[in-house]
């Protein structure tokens, strides 16, 4: 009988470029310190089943639950009515789903990995990639690929949907503060909508994709110098933008206000906005006791380091 086998991926924030980069512009992203954890074994049902938590479903089931990681399953176990090996798959995250960092990314890289190596399959990131932008496109209609490659990757990456991924290095290890508002969002809605304020403004949209790509590439500087106040700086700008194009929420506004003051450089919206959540950077001396400051009335409150680690096997 096959052994089981276990891969995990991070989740992600998007620290310059989040909607502008479906649209051309270089976008800046990392992998955090909350991740998700699939293991897949054979099935003693004599069906392929998926379940996290205290939810379950059977992979042939239209249910509408676990649309990415059906949607890979299904890809990748040809004929899974039928199939004489069903598996079992198992989902472990600690990232809220619809926080806007990254959990259904993270959901399909780790299935992904996960499935093939079962399968007997090592594929290359190039194909990882490929294959997990299925389940991606289950959930968000037009991805430009970075939650995708975030997660794959981990630590930080200056990314661009025709030419890709870079690694970004960093003198000094920079910290963010990430803060989810409990407002849960759809991404395929807030794509859409930028999708119509795109058609409505051609000329005004197409100078914030390049600002947004500016703002990309200097950030790429300020990360290689660890300067975290110019980090902030830049988060500013970015947030005024993503506010002109509608996807920032009074439940954003009032985060950024309530960690904006003596020690924060900036703070702005991660990932579609709609809610879902936002980081700040902030003097590193002061960092972990602004978010400890907000735990009790925003409970997936942390701080994350730039540098972790992407697809890894788990044991
Ligand atoms: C979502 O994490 C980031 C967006 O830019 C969509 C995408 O790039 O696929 C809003």
């Amino acid at each position: 009988m096959t052994a089981a086998v276990s891969a995990s991926a991070p989740g992600k924030i998007i620290l310059t470029g989040e909607h502008f980069v479906v649209h051309g512009s270089y976008a800046v992203a990392a992998g955090i310190n909350r991740r998700v954890r699939v293991t897949v074994k054979p099935s003693k049902n004599g069906f392929s089943s998926i379940a996290s938590g205290k939810d379950s479903s059977k992979v042939a089931s239209e249910d509408g639950k676990f649309r990415a990681a059906k949607t890979i399953i299904r890809k990748l176990v040809q004929d899974y009515e039928q199939n004489s090996n069903p598996i079992e798959v198992q989902i472990d995250s600690d990232i809220p789903a619809g926080s806007g960092l990254g959990s259904s990314a993270a959901v399909s890289v780790a299935c992904t990995a996960a499935i093939t190596k079962y399968f007997g399959n090592i594929v290359s990131s190039k194909d990882l990639f490929a294959l997990a932008m299925f389940g991606e496109k289950q959930v968000h209609g037009n991805p430009s690929g970075i939650d995708i490659e975030a997660s794959i990757s981990g630590g930080i990456i200056l990314f661009n949907k025709s030419t890709g991924a870079k690694t970004i290095k960093t003198q000094n290890r920079v910290s963010l503060g990430v803060i989810y508002s409990g407002e849960k969002r759809s991404t395929s809605l807030l794509v859409a909508k930028v999708a119509r304020q795109r058609d409505a403004h051609p000329n005004f949209f197409r100078n914030l994709t390049k600002s947004a790509s500016y703002q990309s590439l200097e950030l790429t500087d300020a990360l290689n110098r660890g300067d975290v106040e110019r980090i902030g700086t830049l988060f500013n700008i970015a947030q005024t933008e993503l506010e002109w194009i509608g996807v920032s929420t009074p439940s954003i506004q009032k985060i950024i206000e309530r960690v904006s003051g003596e020690g924060t450089y900036g703070a702005k919206i991660t990932g579609a906005g709609g809610g879902g959540s936002i980081i700040v950077a902030a003097k590193p001396q002061i960092l972990s006791s602004l978010i400890n400051s907000l735990i009790a009335n925003y409970p997936h409150s942390f701080v994350t380091q730039l540098n972790q680690e992407g697809l890894r096997w788990e044991p």
